[in-house]
C-alpha cells in the first residue's frame, strides 16, 4: 500500500483524477469500479472537466458501482444510479449499456447480487477500483463484521452510516436500512484499488483503516491485504496517521510520482 498526502482536498481529488485519466488513457477499454458520496463528488467534476477540455475518452470504459440501496429506482435522487447519471454519466461520452450498479429493486436480491459478480467476471474483472472510506470504516456498505472474503450481497447499514447519509435526504426518515454491496472479497480482486479519503472527521478512521489491525470491525483495513493499493489524502484526514513523514518522503522522491509532483 501507498499513502500519498496532498495539501488539500481540492489536491488529493486532482491527483485521483489524473491516476484515473491515466489508466484510462493506457487502457480505453478500462473496467472502472466506481463509488458514490460526498467526497467523490469533486473528483467526477474533474473527470467531467478533462473530458470537456482535454478529450478524456470514455467511449470504450465499462463501469461497475460499489453498492445501490435496495428499494429505490433509478429516478430517485438519492438513489446511487441517480448520482452517477448527475455527477459523471450523462457529462461524458459513456455508452449507458456498460455501466452497472448492483439492482436494488430486483424481486430476487440474492439472484441479482449473484448475477452482479458473474457480469464483474465476464468483464475480465474490475482493473481499477476506487473507494472511499465511511466513518464506520466500510468500503462499499461493507459494514463491520463483513467477512473479508464477503461476496456482492445485501446489508443492513449501521446507525453511523444511516445518521451520516440521511442528512442527504428529503425526509431523512426515507432513507432505506439496507443496500446492495460489493463484498470485501468482491473489492480485493480488482486488480488495483485507489482509495480517496479527505475531511477532518475521517482522520480517525483512516488510521485505523490504514495503520490498525486488519479486521472485520472496519471493512476498510482489508485494504492492506491488496498487493497494489493507493491511499489518497489531504492533510486534514492524514491528521492522525503515525508514519506522515515516511509518506510524504515517498511522494517527493518516488520517481513513479514525479509527473505528479510536478504539476498537481
Ligand atoms: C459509496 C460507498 C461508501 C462511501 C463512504 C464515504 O458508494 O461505497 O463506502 O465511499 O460512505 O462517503 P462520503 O464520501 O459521503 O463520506
Amino acid at each position: 500500500m501507498q499513502v500519498i498526502i496532498r495539501p488539500t482536498r481540492e489536491d488529493a481529488s486532482r491527483l485521483a483524477a489524473r491516476l484515473i485519466a491515466k489508466a484510462l488513457r493506457a487502457k480505453p477499454s478500462l473496467v472502472l469500479g466506481l463509488a458514490t458520496g460526498r467526497t467523490m463528488e469533486r473528483l467526477y467534476a474533474l473527470l467531467v472537466a478533462m473530458h470537456r477540455d482535454e478529450g478524456l475518452d470514455f467511449s470504450l470504459c465499462r463501469t461497475f458501482n460499489l453498492d445501490e440501496y435496495i428499494g429505490l429506482p433509478p429516478t430517485h435522487e438519492n438513489s446511487y444510479r441517480y448520482y452517477m447519471n448527475d455527477h459523471l454519466f450523462r457529462h461524458i461520452n459513456i455508452d449507458p449499456r456498460n455501466t452497472h450498479l448492483p439492482d436494488g429493486m430486483a424481486a430476487d436480491l440474492g439472484a441479482a447480487c449473484r448475477r452482479y459478480e458473474e457480469e464483474i467476471a465476464e468483464a475480465g474483472g474490475i482493473d481499477l477500483q476506487l473507494l472511499g472510506i465511511g466513518r464506520a470504516g466500510h468500503i462499499g456498505f461493507n459494514e463491520p463484521l463483513s467477512a473479508l472474503r464477503s461476496r456482492t450481497r445485501d446489508k443492513s447499514l449501521t446507525p453511523v452510516t444511516i445518521a451520516e447519509n440521511s442528512t442527504l435526504f428529503k425526509d431523512p426518515t426515507m432513507m432505506p436500512r439496507r443496500a446492495l454491496t460489493m463484498g470485501v472479497g468482491t473489492i480485493l480482486e480488482c486488480k488495483r484499488l485507489l482509495v480517496l479519503v479527505t475531511g477532518e472527521s475521517k482522520a480517525a478512521v483512516l488510521a485505523r483503516a490504514v495503520e490498525g489491525p486488519i479486521t472485520s470491525m472496519i471493512s476498510a483495513s482489508a485494504i492492506q491485504l491488496h498487493p497494489n493499493c493507493t491511499v489518497i489524502v489531504d492533510e486534514d484526514a492524514a491528521k492522525d496517521l503515525q508514519e506522515k513523514d515516511y509518506y510524504r518522503w515517498i511522494f517527493e522522491n518516488e520517481p513513479e510520482w514525479g509527473e505528479f509532483r510536478e504539476s498537481n
